[in-house]
């Protein structure tokens, strides 16, 4: 049996290969997640740049999702600067937020559309804020978050009742045109969505399950999912 990987010896991985894409196309389009699933990946994105002392300066950025109405320091935006962009004094003028954007779909088919993009999935198959049932045909939009999201999220705030009700999220087909697609399942809580999503049926009730339609989807998991 193949021995399995921890989330922090993948987190490594991804991030030596995303510092490999930068490497090989230096203005890569990046949509980067949030959350509790990626903190490592940016722990060693963040070690692993100054290490190799990678040159960011032409790569774009590009948030999956925004809460509507949170206080500052429990938005996304200021996680992303907090574990990404101030460590590596990355030009603010590269980093993109649903949020700021009027039409972020044309404004990221403007810049080149996205080379990759990472995602978590919540326990309710949501991917970036997508949440059940969801068509597939969304483009960026606002969404009410499910009750299971806003208490799953309940330790980043003060409380239940302080967590943003709605959000801005990147939809399905925004997700979908990314050229790649890397998917990270953490903790044996994610295990029974991922296996639905993966090998059930593609449908609205799992949002993660559209990631079968997606033609290069690479998935890695800490519990020993094997595609
Ligand atoms: P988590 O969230 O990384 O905090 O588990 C994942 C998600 O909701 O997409």
């Amino acid at each position: 049996m193949a021995s399995l990987l921890t989330k922090d010896k993948i987190s490594h991985k991804i991030a030596l290969d995303i510092l490999e894409l930068v490497a090989q196309s230096p203005d890569a389009k990046i949509g980067l997640p949030t959350g509790r699933t990626p903190e490592a990946l940016y722990k060693y994105l963040v070690s692993l740049s100054r290490e190799k002392k990678v040159d960011w300066t032409k790569a774009k950025f590009f948030g999956l999702d925004e809460y509507i109405n949170a206080p500052n320091a429990k938005t996304f935006k200021f996680y992303l600067e907090k574990n990404f962009y101030q460590p590596l004094k990355i030009d603010r003028n590269s980093c993109f937020n649903p949020i700021d954007i009027e039409d972020y779909d044309a404004f990221i088919k403007a810049q080149g559309g996205l080379d990759l993009t990472i995602l978590g999935i919540g326990q309710n198959g949501h991917i970036a804020f997508n949440e059940p049932p969801c068509v597939k045909h969304t483009w960026t939009h606002c969404i009410e978050l499910a009750a299971s999201t806003r208490e799953a999220n309940k330790n980043f705030f003060e409380s239940l009742g302080k967590v943003p009700e709605r959000a801005v999220t990147m939809g399905i087909e925004t997700l979908l045109s990314s050229k790649k697609i890397i998917l990270l399942a953490f903790g044996e809580k994610k295990h029974e969505i991922l296996k639905d999503a993966l090998d059930g049926k593609v449908r609205a009730e799992n949002p993660a399950s559209y990631l079968q339609l997606h033609k290069n989807l690479s998935v890695f998991t800490d519990f020993g999912y094997e595609t």
